[in-house]
């Protein structure tokens, strides 16, 4: 685009002088993200949406960058959230076409990214194409298949997870009081006194699943929990195993439920479940529906036995999770984990600067000023006040304490970022609410 450091830093200064501007906002994030810098070029395109919130271009932009850093769960969220509208542009189905492939799904990245160019020949994407076998369909269906599998072929590496031992435990969660009990009643419990539930003859296994808005304690929580009761940790990221040459895939799913089982008590934990849970209507390819039916096999403990294994999963998008997980004895809790309450911001602020120098912090009035912020955007707080006083530190020679109004000032500057989340999650909650699923999420938005 032929930008360069100039170029980006007068923009910058313009927008020093008006920050409302929100086209110059959107060509300053332009420009970072043809440079490659997609982090800022995110913080840019917010911004700008914070300004024109219905902008389904600048919607779409922000998705491309959040794509591009590898966030593809808030890319899908924003793109499932446009082509929810009469009309989307074929931009959005192309880019939709891009996560499906991610997916390892196929047919239908195909058939969107066909929908898109035909919408907007100008959205044709010369490398996506090529990846998908279109540019040579008319070619022998051999061809198409062998280029689809090469752009999975990767050696596979799943089957020797990591096992942690993570040193955190619920006392370094702040808040989410509740989920801690449900996951000591449910999981821990069970594992600890199995004798009990045989006594009663109920049989122990399934797991939790917990959703909801980035940042807000998910996968902390996950590890915490694996501390309190000194078990190993071993995290999964969905896309890991399923960005794998896809025919490998059920292999690497049994082996790491084999790994588990072999260092219990262990927690196996599965971030983003809701790639590797798709609907399997969703899921059109044969590799996807076998590789749903082996984790079901797997959790049922068809062949083996799960005890001693803890399975917890977490997803911003629980709406694409298969029904069939939410059986008896799968993720039969299904949790909501919202923002924390104002009782819980303070907990994890009080989490976050101990150890720092500090004066007495009040951290309840810092509490109440965070509506909304997340774990995540709590930590930003913090992290902002104690740069400020380290550059403090810098120019005095002398250790400044940290005190409540550094915090309040850097709360003043960051916005939360659970918003987005829920402009989608209402929709879900609102018209899919099966069976009262996402009942939670509507009492929080105070709907219903
Ligand atoms: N309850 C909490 N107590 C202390 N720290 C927290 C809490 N919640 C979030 N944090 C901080 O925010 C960071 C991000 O949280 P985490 O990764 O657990 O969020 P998440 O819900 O898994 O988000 P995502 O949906 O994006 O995966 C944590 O590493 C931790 O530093
Ligand atoms: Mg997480």
């Amino acid at each position: 685009m032929g930008f360069n450091e100039d170029a980006i830093r007068a923009l910058r200064e313009a927008l020093e002088i008006s920050p409302e501007n929100e086209p110059l906002r959107r060509h300053l994030a332009g420009a970072l993200a043809g440079l490659g810098r997609f982090e800022e070029a995110e913080l840019e395109y917010r911004q700008a949406l914070n300004l024109s919130p219905l902008s389904t271009e600048l919607k779409i932009e922000l998705a491309k960058v959040y794509f591009q850093q590898g966030k593809l769960t808030q890319s899908l969220v924003i793109v499932e959230d446009v082509t929810s509208h009469p009309n989307p542009p074929g931009k959005a189905h192309v880019l939709h076409a891009h996560l499906l492939l991610r997916r390892g799904d196929v047919p239908n990245a195909v058939a969107l990214y066909k929908l898109g160019v035909e919408i907007d020949p100008s959205a044709a994407d010369q490398e996506l194409s090529e990846r998908l076998g279109i540019a040579s369909q008319d070619r022998a269906g051999a061809v198409f298949e062998g280029r689809v599998r090469e752009c999975w072929e990767e050696p596979s590496s799943a089957s020797s997870a990591e096992v942690e031992r993570p040193k955190a435990t619920f006392r370094d969660v702040g808040g989410m009081e509740a989920l801690k009990e449900e996951i000591a009643v449910k999981i821990i419990y069970p594992l600890q006194h199995p004798e009990v539930f045989q006594a009663y003859g109920k049989s122990v296994g399934g797991g939790i699943l917990m959703y909801g808005p980035p940042g807000c304690g998910k996968t902390h929580l996950a590890r915490a929990t694996a501390g309190e009761i000194r078990a190993g940790f071993i995290s999964v990221g969905i896309n890991d195993v399923l960005e794998m040459w896809m025919g490998n895939s059920e292999r690497n799913l049994h082996a790491l439920f084999e790994q588990a089982r072999d260092n219990k008590p262990c927690v196996l934990f599965f971030d983003e479940v809701d790639a590797l849970g798709g609907r399997r209507s969703d899921m059109h390819g044969g590799a996807g529906r076998q590789l749903i039916n082996q984790f079901l096999a797997e959790m049922d403990g068809v062949n083996c036995s799960n005890e001693g294994v803890l399975i917890l999963a977490a997803s911003n998008a629980p709406w694409h999770v298969d029904p069939a997980f939410r059986r008896p004895g799968r993720f039969d809790r299904i949790l909501f984990v919202p923002p924390p309450d104002a009782p819980g911001r303070a907990a994890i602020l009080r989490i976050h600067c101990a150890g720092k120098p500090a004066e007495n912090l009040d951290f309840e009035h810092v509490a109440k000023k965070t509506d909304g912020f997340s774990g995540a955007d709590l930590k930003a707080v913090v992290d902002m006040a104690v740069e400020n006083k380290l550059r403090q530190a810098m120019r005095s020679g002398n250790i400044v304490l940290l005190a409540t109004k550094d915090l309040a000032a850097a709360a003043q500057t960051l916005r939360p970022t659970t918003r987005e989340w829920f402009s989608t999650a209402r929709n879900y909650a609102t018209y899919s609410n099966q069976g009262g699923l996402y009942d939670d999420v509507l009492k929080y938005l105070k709907i219903g």
